[in-house]
């Protein structure tokens, strides 16, 4: 009789040892770090998650620059201010690229928009994005007169909880997601239109879903989760947000091709539309319809969450440290008039409501780990080999904490971004935005927003706990960005006149 079970017992030895050479060679090619298990290389150390703090104590173990197997997947995770920048500022060409996402691939059904992009194709999106979110309008349909508008909206819709405790999350994402939603498509939503919550919803679904285990699972197992995706429920819930998203993105672009005066673009769609008729002849141009609609999902899912946090931290932090708080609104009181139509230049006169904005966002960090980069050739790192095709992961939580960059890092502290004479000074481990090519393409249009809602809500309101609320959550809650707690606020009229910017 043929013996099968020693035979497969043989194989499935030899399969391993295959494998386990296989990665030892690798593993000699790329910084130390800890030793991986067959299968799931080290996600078990990571308890299947990447969290910043896991990293960095990594990090007082195999060194600030170590590598990590999600899977099979090699990482080298970049853990101090010098070797991130090296690689994103120095070296930024080397590491421009994405890796391969291989289940927003299978989402869209190829690399586009911006985000997972790579080579002529990005460089081009990039490119055109950037220059249209400068240029876009003048007066009052400038980003600026957008994010003004925007924010007397958000001061007017909690003015109307009348210091009532509540939530100011959902406001602020209905605000910034109008704001967004208005660069893109050239009007203002009517948060009764169930388009509109369909694009927030679907964005922050979209968003969400990024950071889960089964998208994580998915890019580390492709070719096993392809096939288990029918009956997972979180990639077929991603897909029918992806599909909605691209529904209303898409009657949006034929709605403006209905109207459409080449002479007088009114927003984001109507400059891409005359981009798609300039190039219409140029079969390689990277500019077509299913760019133009990932491009635009990609603006607003990556700026609608991101933004929404970093604002809800802001107030959190403020409600935290209530003097803090008073001293900015002594700023505001003493250096603009109430009327003062508050704009991006008017950080310049208020430091040290600039520096507590700035400091909301390093203590925060939310974006902690970054996203993934990929090298481009092979390479050195802080005198480490990096092969080309490395995926790298650049730890900006620990840069946000490094004891070297900043004085009292776990103290939240405004004078880390201020001189000895008030004057604010910043400070070069700041990164929340990232760094070099790849640096977060909405980082203007980001930190207008950020300082001109948060100093028109500092200005018409004190923010404070509710009563019998003794202590406020600074822990954040791990996903694709550190969100805090959902927590609740009070925001107490002061007697300021309302923006007039309405
Ligand atoms: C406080 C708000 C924001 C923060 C903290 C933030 C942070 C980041 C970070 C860390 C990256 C990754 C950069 C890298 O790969 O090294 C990024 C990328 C990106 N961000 Fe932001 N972001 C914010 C708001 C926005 C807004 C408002 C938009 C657009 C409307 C935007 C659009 C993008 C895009 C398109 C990318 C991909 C860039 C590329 O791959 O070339 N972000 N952002």
């Amino acid at each position: 009789m043929f013996p099968v079970i020693p035979v497969l017992l043989g194989l499935l030895a030899f399969l391993f040892a295959w494998h386990f050479l296989n990665i030892q060679r690798a593993r000699s090619k790329l910084p130390a770090g800890p030793a991986p298990l067959p299968v799931i290389g080290n996600m078990g150390i990571l308890g299947f998650q990447i969290h910043h703090e896991t990293l960095l104590k990594l990090a007082s173990r195999y060194g600030d620059i170590y590598t990590l197997w999600l899977g099979h997947t090699p990482i080298v995770v970049l853990n101090n201010f010098e070797a991130v920048k090296e690689a994103l500022i120095t070296h930024s060409e080397d590491f421009a690229e994405r890796p391969r996402n291989p289940c927003f691939e299978n989402l869209v059904g190829s690399a586009c928009g911006i985000i997972f992009s790579n080579g002529h194709a990005w460089k081009q999106q990039r490119r055109f994005s950037l220059m249209t979110l400068r240029n876009l309008g003048l007066g009052k349909r400038s980003l600026e007169g957008c994010v003004q508008h925007q924010a007397t909206c958000l001061v007017q819709a909690l003015a109307q909880e009348k210091g009532r405790p509540m939530d100011p999350y959902s406001s602020i994402l209905s605000s910034v997601g109008n704001l967004i939603g208005n660069v893109l498509f050239g009007h203002w939503f009517s948060t009764a239109d169930d388009r509109f919550h369909c694009l927030v919803k679907g964005s922050k679904a979209m968003e969400e879903f990024s950071s889960t285990l089964c998208s994580q699972l998915y890019n580390a197992f492709p070719s096993v989760m392809k096939h288990l995706q029918p009956i997972i429920v979180s990639t077929m819930s991603a897909l029918r947000h992806w599909k909605k998203l691209e529904l209303i993105i898409r009657e949006e672009i034929q709605s403006h091709q209905r109207s459409w005066v080449p002479e007088e673009p009114r927003d984001f769609i109507d400059l891409y539309l005359a981009q798609l008729e300039k190039n219409k002849d140029d079969p390689n141009s990277p500019f077509t319809e299913l760019n133009m609609v990932q491009v635009i999902m990609d603006l607003f899912i990556a700026g609608l969450d991101t933004s929404t946090i970093a604002l809800s931290w802001a107030l959190l932090y403020m409600m935290t440290y209530p003097e803090i708080q008073e001293q900015v609104q002594e700023e505001l009181n003493t250096v603009l008039g109430p009327s003062h139509v508050i704009s991006y230049e008017d950080r310049k006169i208020l430091p040290f409501t600039n520096a507590v904005i700035h400091e909301t966002q390093r203590v925060s960090s939310m974006t902690a780990t970054g996203v993934f980069h990929k090298c481009t050739k092979d390479t050195k790192l802080q005198g480490l080999p990096i092969s080309k095709g490395t995926i790298i992961l650049p730890n900006l939580y620990s840069i946000h904490y490094d004891p070297d960059h900043w004085e009292t890092p776990h103290k939240f502290n405004p004078s880390h971004f201020l001189d000895k004479d008030g004057n604010f000074t910043n400070n070069e481990a700041f990164l929340p935005f990232s760094a070099g090519v790849r640096v977060c393409l909405g980082e203007k249009f980001a930190r207008t927003t950020l300082f001109i809602f948060f100093t028109n809500l500092l200005r018409a309101f004190r923010f404070q706990m509710p009563e019998g609320v003794k202590e406020i959550n600074t822990e954040p809650i791990l996903g694709s960005a550190l969100q805090p707690h959902p927590f609740k606020a009070c925001a107490i009229a002061r007697k300021t006149v309302l923006n007039p910017a309405a």
